[in-house]
């Protein structure tokens, strides 16, 4: 399938989903790669991976850009040539990226049960949320919202020490609001986030942008 869902934020704010149906051999001849990138996909392990990767390029298309456009810093963070921020997130048959004169960061998440027995590792006090207030399904895709949310974030921030756990709490919200807000505490840093997700066909999308 070619492109999923585009969000038109705002003027100056896109965001883009992919669904990845499409084989590695289409994908491939269907993008121009730098040689980085040519690098980059021909190491990785996964031809799941290959496809995120390729059809990243297949949404950069969509809004007007290439491959050549786009660079990663040394901590893998990615920037586009003309100061236009960027974030990219991938999951499974879904990728997505974010493009705006904002400061953003996205991230994709399929909703697992699994996600319970890790909650306590990303989850604080300040996040205000029980099992017991919400049904299961509600409950998991709370706590995907939440670690989505902090995940953008991170990938705002792009700062070592970050922990989920620690320095992140996201306001209590329900899954219909579509938004809420996060706020990062660290040192000296005390910062909010506007949040904002969307729910489909068994995934969490996630975006951030600074407040
Ligand atoms: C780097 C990280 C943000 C990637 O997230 P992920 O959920 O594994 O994978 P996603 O598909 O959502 O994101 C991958 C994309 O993030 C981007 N990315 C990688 N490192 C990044 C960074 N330091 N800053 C911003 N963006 C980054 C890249 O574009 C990458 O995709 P690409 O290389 O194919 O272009 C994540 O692995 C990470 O380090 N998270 C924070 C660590 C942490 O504290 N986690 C546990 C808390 S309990």
């Amino acid at each position: 399938m070619p492109l999923y869902k585009t969000i038109n934020f705002s003027q100056t704010t896109q965001i883009l989903v992919w669904k990845i149906t499409e084989s590695y051999e289409q994908l491939f001849s269907e993008v121009q790669l730098n040689e980085k990138s040519l690098l980059r996909l021909n190491n990785m392990k996964s031809q799941l991976h290959q496809r995120a990767f390729l059809s990243v390029r297949k949404l950069l298309q969509q809004v007007g850009y290439s491959d050549f456009n786009l660079y990663y810093d040394q901590f893998g963070k990615p920037h586009l040539h003309d100061g236009k921020h960027i974030s990219i997130s991938h999951s499974h048959e879904f990728s997505s990226i974010i493009i705006s004169d904002q400061k953003a960061g996205i991230d994709i998440e399929m909703q697992r049960e699994k996600i319970i027995s890790i909650a306590d590792k990303f989850v604080n006090n300040k996040d205000s949320l029980r099992l017991g207030d919400t049904n299961i399904q509600d409950y998991i895709k709370k706590l995907t919202v939440k670690w989505g949310a902090k995940e953008a974030i991170f990938k705002i921030r792009n700062e070592p020490g970050i922990s989920f756990k620690n320095h992140i709490w996201v306001n209590s919200f329900e899954i219909k609001d579509k938004k809420t807000i996060a706020i990062l505490e660290m040192g000296n840093i005390k910062q909010q986030f506007s949040i904002y997700f969307e729910d489909f066909e068994g995934f969490i999308l996630v975006y951030a942008f600074e407040k």
